[in-house]
């Protein structure tokens, strides 16, 4: 049975800035969605996210699936043959991307079900047709991250990947705070708050741009100290912009007293993930930390290969 893997992702910097046109790092991480798709009667499904797409009963309750399996019939590639069952590791509706990798996912794995070359730039196009659907004016970061994996920056609604050497004992911490939020909210009222003060948030603004250009020079020298200190002054950047909140800032102090190199909110903040850069030495440490609170931290790499399959398809 052809199974297939995205990732979800997260910011390293520079989320909320980048609307204002200011440059952003996103990465890759080792959290998934994966679909698997056997032989069927044109359905997908998924228990643990409550989608289910049934083309022979016309039930659809997720748009963006829908579209996906649209998209690919459209070029000629899916016939209504399919049953496809989607899982994912990735927390929702926190800023991790998962309606990306799980779009990636599925219209990776149909398209290996049905014969045809997975290529990325087609994962990407089908991807990006269903971001539309789950986001209003998606930026692409997501989708981008979700199919060709790594490091990236992005800026003016174009991407470069950088090609960083990601050291073996360097872990990102992930932290879902449980905390759901409106990422389309948050920004309106960022946004109402940058007209409010536009002197004081257009220095806030160039600090973010600055954090980025100094994030490229450590994660090229592999200064990981310096890139932890960087993610803690952007995260005071955000909380100055008011997308922190006491639950996320006592999340961000206790990883900070655990020993991370640096911890910051990632995404649209006031709830959604937490992430920390931590040394392997600290990594037990950070963990039992986070499962004090009450919740529970995902140790991730970043993934550099982005969606695939899963051996041994691929
Ligand atoms: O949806 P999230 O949590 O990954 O946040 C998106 C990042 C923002 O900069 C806050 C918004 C945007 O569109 O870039």
């Amino acid at each position: 049975m052809p199974c297939s893997i995205a990732p979800g992702k997260i910011l390293l910097f520079g989320e909320h800035f980048v609307v204002k046109g200011k440059p952003a790092i996103g990465m890759a991480v080792s959290v998934y969605a994966k679909t698997c798709v056997s032989k069927g009667v044109g359905i997908v499904e998924s228990g643990q996210l409550g989608i289910l797409v049934d083309l022979s009963s016309r039930v659809v309750n997720d748009r963006g699936v829908h579209k996906i399996i649209e998209e690919l019939s459209k070029r000629g590639i899916l016939k209504n043959n399919f049953h496809a069952v989607i899982e994912s590791q990735i927390p929702i509706g926190s800023g991790m991307g998962s309606s990306a990798a799980v779009s990636s996912a599925l219209a990776h794995a149909l398209t290996v079900f049905s014969g045809f070359e997975p290529s990325k730039e087609l994962v990407w196009e089908v991807s990006f047709e269903a971001e539309k659907i789950y986001h209003v004016n998606p930026s692409g970061i997501d989708n981008t991250l979700s199919v060709y994996g790594g490091i990236i920056l992005y800026k003016d609604k174009s991407f470069r990947r950088l090609e960083i050497k990601w050291p073996e004992d360097i872990y990102i911490v992930v932290v879902d705070s449980r905390i759901k939020r409106s990422t389309g909210q948050v920004v309106a009222d960022v946004l109402s708050r940058y007209e409010k003060y536009p002197t004081i948030y257009s220095r806030i603004y160039e600090a973010g741009e600055a954090i980025v250009t100094e994030a490229l020079k450590a994660l090229e020298t592999g200064d990981f100290v310096r890139l932890g200190e960087l993610m803690d002054i952007n995260h005071g950047l955000l909380a100055s912009i008011s997308v922190s909140s006491s639950a996320i800032d006592r999340i961000v102090w206790s990883i900070r007293e655990a020993g991370a190199l640096g911890v910051k909110v990632s995404g649209a903040g006031r709830g959604g993930i937490v992430i920390a850069l931590v040394e392997e030495a600290r990594r037990d440490n950070v963990s039992n930390r986070v499962r004090e609170l009450g919740l529970e931290p995902l140790l991730a790499k970043p993934d550099l290969k982005g969606v695939r399959a899963l051996s041994p398809y691929g």
